[in-house]
C-alpha cells in the first residue's frame, strides 16, 4: 500500500518505520478490503505517495465505543501516571524529528526546515500538558453559611474528537490531544484527508510510548462527512475540537447541539497587521515577513490585511518587496526554498482569484503576482499595492503568499479598517508608542495581538479567536480547561 518510488531521499532515511497508512482504533492498525481506500499526494509533484483506508460510520461507531471503555481506565490513572506517558511520547517525538518531518514535506509540502520547526512546536504542547496535567487544581471558596464548605473539582469532559486541518498537520494535533489526555479524555482524531501520516506516525509513536489501547483513536479518509456527523451526532462523545474553516465549524456546532456537547472551535481569520509611522521598519518587514508568508501563507493567523499609515507606506512596501523577492520558491525538500506549493488546487486558484479581482479594481504588482515557472500548486510571493476595501482580498481570507498593502491616516481610521470583518483571530500593531500600542491593542475585536511581533504561536499562551473565528482557547491552562468540567461540591451541616 505504500508508494514511495519517486521520493528522493529515500535511502537516506528511516522514516518508514513511522510510515503507518492505516486507521488505528482500540490499539490496532486498521486496514479495509481493497477498493476502500483513497490516495495521499506529495504536493510538490502531484504523485501519489501512499493509499489509506477510507473509513466510514461503522469505524467511527467502533472507535467512539472503544475509546468510551478506555476513558473508564485512563480517567482513573493518577494525574502523575498520564503525564508520566505523555512525557515519554514527547521523547519519542523529539527523537524521531528528521522522519517526522520529512513524513510532513512529503505530504504537505512545506519545507525542511518548517516541518522540523513545526514538529518543535507540535512537541511543546505534549511537554507543556505533561506539566500541567498534575496542576488541574480546583478551589475552596468561603461559605455564606457557618455549617456549609463549598469546593470545586475538575473532571475529564469524556470521550473527545478532535478534528484537525492539513496546514499543521503535526502542531494541531497534539494541540487538542496532549491537554486531553492529560485531563483523562480518550480521543478520537480525525486528521485532513490531505495530511493524514503525520497524524498516524504521531500516533504510533504514543502507542510506543505506552499509551494504552482505545485511548487514542485514529479515523482516516477523504470524505470526513459520515465521520464527522456521527461524531457530533454520538451521545457518548461528549467534546468536539475542531480547527479548519468557519464554514465547518458552523456545520460542526448545529450537528453538536442536540447533544449539548462542550465545542472548542479555531476557526477562519483575516488578520490585520497594521504598520504606524513611528514604526521600526526593519522590525515591522521582518515580522511581516514571518507572519504572512509562514507556510505559504496558509495559516488562520497569516496576515491577511496590511494596513500602512501614510507617511511610512513607500519606505515600507518598498522594504518589504525587496525581502520578498528574495525567497525561493520551491520543493521542500531543497534546502534552499523558503516557499513551499501550496495545498491543492483549490488553494491555488483562491490565490489566482483574489489577485485577478485586485487587478481589475486597480491594485499595482510590486512583485510576484504570478506562478513560478515550476508551475504546478506553486504560488510567487506577492505583494499588492493600491488595494482597497472593495476588493475580495479585504473580506475573505486569501491563504496563500500574497501581501495587499492597503495605505492610512489616522488611529480611528484604520482601528475601524481593522474590525470591519466577520473574523478575530490575530491582530498585528507595528508602533514605538506605548498609548497607541496599548489603545489600539484594546479596541482590535481580536482574540490575540502582537505587538511589534508578527508571531504569536506558543503553548504557554491561550490561542484562539472571537466573533466567526472561534469558541474556546487551546494551549496555556485555558487549553486545560477546554477538556475539563468544574464540579461544586457543597458539604452541608458541619458543626
Ligand atoms: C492555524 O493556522 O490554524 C494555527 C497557526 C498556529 O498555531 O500558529
Amino acid at each position: 500500500r505504500v508508494i514511495m518510488d519517486e521520493f528522493k531521499i529515500e535511502d537516506n532515511i528511516s522514516y518508514k518505520n513511522l510510515f503507518k497508512p492505516y486507521g488505528y482504533i482500540n490499539g490496532e492498525w486498521i486496514d479495509l478490503p481493497k477498493g476502500k481506500s483513497f490516495n495521499i499526494y506529495n504536493p510538490s509533484t502531484n504523485k501519489i505517495i501512499a493509499t489509506m483506508p477510507e473509513m466510514g460510520i461503522d469505524e467511527t461507531k467502533y472507535a467512539i465505543e472503544s475509546a468510551k471503555i478506555a476513558f473508564d481506565k485512563w480517567k482513573k490513572k493518577t494525574a502523575k501516571e498520564r503525564c508520566f506517558l505523555l512525557r515519554k511520547w514527547y521523547d519519542l517525538v523529539l527523537e524521531n524529528i528528521d522522519d517526522l518531518s520529512v513524513i510532513m514535506t512529503l505530504e504537505n509540502g512545506k519545507p525542511l526546515k518548517e516541518s522540523k520547526a513545526e514538529i518543535i512546536y507540535a512537541s511543546s504542547f505534549i511537554d507543556w500538558f505533561s506539566e500541567e496535567g498534575k496542576r488541574t487544581y480546583g478551589r475552596s471558596i468561603p461559605a455564606t453559611q457557618i455549617d456549609k464548605r463549598i469546593i470545586t473539582i475538575k473532571q475529564p469532559v469524556g470521550v473527545s474528537a478532535l478534528i484537525t486541518p492539513w496546514n499543521f498537520p503535526a502542531a494541531m494535533i497534539t494541540r487538542k490531544v496532549a491537554p486531553a489526555l492529560a485531563a483523562g479524555c480518550s480521543v478520537i482524531i480525525k486528521p485532513a484527508e490531505q495530511t493524514p501520516l503525520s497524524a498516524s506516525a504521531l500516533v504510533y509513536l504514543a502507542q510506543k510510548a505506552g499509551i494504552p489501547k482505545g485511548v487514542i483513536n485514529l479515523l482516516v479518509a477523504n470524505n470526513p462527512i459520515p465521520i464527522g456527523k456521527e461524531l457530533c451526532e454520538n451521545e457518548s462523545v461528549r467534546k468536539i475540537s475542531f480547527t479548519g474553516s468557519t464554514e465547518v465549524g458552523k456545520i460542526l456546532i448545529k450537528d453538536s447541539a442536540n447533544s449539548v456537547k462542550k465545542v472548542s472551535m479555531e476557526l477562519g481569520g483575516n488578520a490585520p497587521l497594521i504598520v504606524f509611522n513611528d514604526a521600526d521598519v526593519d522590525i515591522a518587514v521582518k515580522e511581516t515577513l514571518a507572519s504572512k508568508y509562514r507556510n505559504s501563507g496558509q495559516t488562520c493567523v497569516c496576515a491577511n490585511r496590511i494596513f500602512v499609515q501614510d507617511g511610512i507606506y513607500k519606505k515600507y512596501s518598498e522594504a518589504l518587496a525587496k525581502k520578498v523577492a528574495d525567497f525561493k520558491v520551491g520543493d521542500g525538500f531543497e534546502h534552499t526554498s523558503d516557499i513551499g506549493p501550496l495545498i491543492d488546487n483549490s488553494g491555488l486558484k483562491k490565490v489566482e482569484r483574489h489577485l485577478d479581482d485586485a487587478i481589475a479594481k486597480g491594485a499595482k504588482v510590486l512583485t510576484g503576482g504570478k506562478q513560478p515557472s515550476l508551475g504546478g500548486l506553486y504560488y510567487e510571493p506577492t505583494v499588492l499595492t493600491e488595494v482597497a476595501k472593495n476588493m475580495v482580498l479585504f473580506k475573505e481570507e486569501t491563504f496563500g503568499p500574497l501581501a495587499p498593502l492597503f495605505k492610512f491616516k489616522d488611529v480611528d481610521e484604520v482601528i475601524n479598517m481593522a474590525n470591519n470583518t466577520n473574523y478575530g483571530l490575530a491582530g498585528y500593531i507595528f508602533t514605538k508608542d506605548l498609548n497607541t500600542a496599548w489603545k489600539v491593542s484594546e479596541e482590535l475585536q481580536f482574540g490575540m495581538v502582537g505587538i511589534n511581533s508578527g508571531i504569536l504561536s506558543t503553548e504557554v499562551a491561550p490561542f484562539g479567536g472571537v466573533k466567526e473565528s472561534g469558541i474556546g482557547r487551546e494551549g496555556a491552562v485555558e487549553g486545560m480547561d477546554e477538556y475539563m468540567e468544574i464540579k461544586y461540591l457543597c458539604f452541608g451541616n458541619i458543626m
